[in-house]
């Protein structure tokens, strides 16, 4: 299962990355969690030791590893370089690893933004495709806010997009727009979890503007999940109604998946 999870900015995608991570591994999968989002966060929603986290260097940011491997000289953009570079040892080499579950960090790529054509966009472009296309373990994807990263056909060969709401208009309409968006790039699969659930009428609010997007399920607004946040904790260590919540979503995914 190849999952990438998108959304509105603070909806609540990275703790739903985490936890889902987490009950898919709890399950004997390995599982790859990816951490997109140049302002990476998903390492303490893993309930990795944040220690360890803050040491991990992120891939883009590996200036002198990124130069052997595509041959590129420091500095020299627009220089030639390797459009092929080596990538398939960098998850067991960079990610940081507990029982059946790793986490890689992507990082910033500089310069230019997402769409430029340096070594570091290269490996990264590279790194996912491999990833996506030949690695066996469940792989979730934690992405950055907003749409941007759709233009860059970076997710193509996911199996899904997961999309974070909350009951408000705003991050509905982007839903909206991931799911034209990731059409363009060959994905149907498009799904949407409503987050931060707290009055009776917050679901209908969503369901009757899903405008042909399936939902997985539902999140409740929970004071504990803010409190685990805050203390770097993982919401799965601490909140076992979203563990249970986040079972019936990934339930539904599998069904989901398994029908098409
Ligand atoms: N169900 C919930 N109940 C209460 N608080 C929540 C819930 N889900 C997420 N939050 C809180 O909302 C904030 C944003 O959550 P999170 O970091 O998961 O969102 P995000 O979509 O990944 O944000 P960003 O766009 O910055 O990456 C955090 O403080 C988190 O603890
Ligand atoms: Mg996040």
């Amino acid at each position: 299962m190849k999952i990438a999870i998108s959304g509105k900015g603070g909806v609540g995608k990275t703790t739903l990355a985490g936890t889902l991570a987490r009950v898919i591994a709890a399950t004997e999968h390995k599982v790859l969690a990816i951490d997109a989002d140049p302002d990476a966060n998903l390492g303490s929603a893993l309930g990795f030791n944040l220690d360890e986290v803050e040491k991990v260097v992120p891939v883009a940011e590996m200036t002198d590893f990124i130069q052997e491997r595509t041959g590129s000289q420091k500095g020299s953009y627009g220089g030639t370089f390797k459009l092929n570079p080596q990538v398939d040892d960098i998850p067991e080499r960079f990610s940081l690893s507990r029982e059946n579950l790793k986490l890689l960090i992507l990082g910033t790529i500089p310069e230019g933004g997402g769409g430029c054509y340096c070594p570091e966009s290269v490996i990264l472009k590279f790194l996912l495709r491999h990833i996506l296309l030949q690695r066996d373990e469940s792989i979730i994807l934690d992405m950055e806010a907003g749409l941007e990263h759709l233009g860059r056909g970076a997710t193509r060969g996911i199996d899904a997009f997961i999309v974070v709401v909350e009951p408000g208009s705003r991050s509905l309409k982007t839903a909206r727009q991931i799911k034209r968006l990731a059409a363009d790039l060959g994905i149907d699969r498009v799904y949407v979890v409503g987050n931060k659930i707290s009055q009776a009428n917050d679901k209908d609010f969503i369901t009757d503007n899903l405008e042909g997007l399936k939902i997985l399920g539902f999140l409740d607004y929970d004071q504990e999940i803010i409190t685990a946040d805050r203390r770097d904790q993982a919401p799965f260590e601490v909140n076992q109604k979203i563990v249970d919540n986040v079972k019936v979503i990934y339930e539904n995914l599998k069904q989901e998946l398994a029908t098409i």
